[in-house]
């Protein structure tokens, strides 16, 4: 397994040092990949640069300790290796072809990860990559209604796709226990989560803080979600159970 520094997290070795040929490769393996989605009828492309796989050990600080121009001690160098991947993916899928970012602060390596700390770092994280290509940064948050900076803006204050969006004027997508009470790693210990209301999300969207929602469990675990928001039907959310991840609604 490849990796920036030969880390998966900090102070912990796994996989091998990528070489700039290896980075050369992996970057030219993108595009080549944009190029067969769209040739096979796809209409769009998420690039996931979050969670802590390859795109993020490049971000983040902890699993790169890079000295060539990959790396640095800044957010903006060590978004190198994304801009250079969005940059190809595009020059292969053309200019009217919507592509995606996937990006986030939390790692499965690390919840408490930060890449940006102020508005001023997420700018030279996600800036660069917007001008090399992306149309919609698609947001990861643990739980959505969490503000990213509330020393700025308050507790009520613009989450991680708001900021994104404001900082950047990209489109953005907000994730994260949406219809929801607890985040997504309880699933991974084959926990349920009951369902919660609404309001928050409703808020958000009439503020236009972002323009997409994405949601994960409440629709592996209710197939009709989706209706029964855009009917009001809200009270007959299931929630999400896990053994539902068994089945096929
Ligand atoms: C069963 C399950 C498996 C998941 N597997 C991955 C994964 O392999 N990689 C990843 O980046 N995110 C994974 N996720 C996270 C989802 O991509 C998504 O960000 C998350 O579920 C948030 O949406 P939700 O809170 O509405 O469920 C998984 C989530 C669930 C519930």
């Amino acid at each position: 397994m490849e990796s920036p520094s030969g880390l998966v997290g900090p102070d912990t070795p796994r996989g091998v040092v990528m070489t700039e040929e290896d980075i050369a490769d992996t970057v030219a393996a993108f595009a080549q990949a944009a190029a067969d989605a769209k040739r096979l009828g796809f209409d769009t492309l998420e690039l996931h640069g979050a969670h802590g796989y390859l795109i993020d050990q490049f971000f983040w600080s902890g699993t790169n300790k890079r000295t060539d121009a990959f790396g640095g001690a800044t957010i903006r160098e060590r978004s190198r290796f994304a801009a250079d991947i969005v940059r190809a993916v595009r020059t292969a899928v053309g200019s009217d072809f919507p592509l995606i970012l996937r990006v986030s602060q939390w790692k499965q390596q690390g919840y408490k990860a930060r890449l940006a700390t102020s508005p001023q770092e997420m700018t030279e994280w996600l800036a660069p990559l917007v001008e090399a290509g992306v149309d919609i940064l698609h947001c990861s948050q643990r739980r959505f209604w969490e503000p990213e900076f509330p020393d700025i803006d308050g507790e009520h204050g613009l989450n991680f796709a708001g900021w994104a969006k404001k900082l950047t004027g990209a489109a953005t997508i907000s994730v994260g226990s949406v219809g929801l009470s607890s985040d997504f790693f309880a699933a991974f210990g084959g926990e349920g989560s009951g369902a919660a209301a609404l309001d928050n999300l409703y808020t958000r969207m009439e503020r236009d803080e972002f323009d997409l929602i994405a949601v994960g469990r409440v629709l592996l675990s209710d197939a009709h979600c989706a209706e029964k928001v855009q009917s009001g039907q809200t009270d007959s959310l299931r929630g999400f159970n896990a053994a539902d991840l068994a089945v096929l609604a």
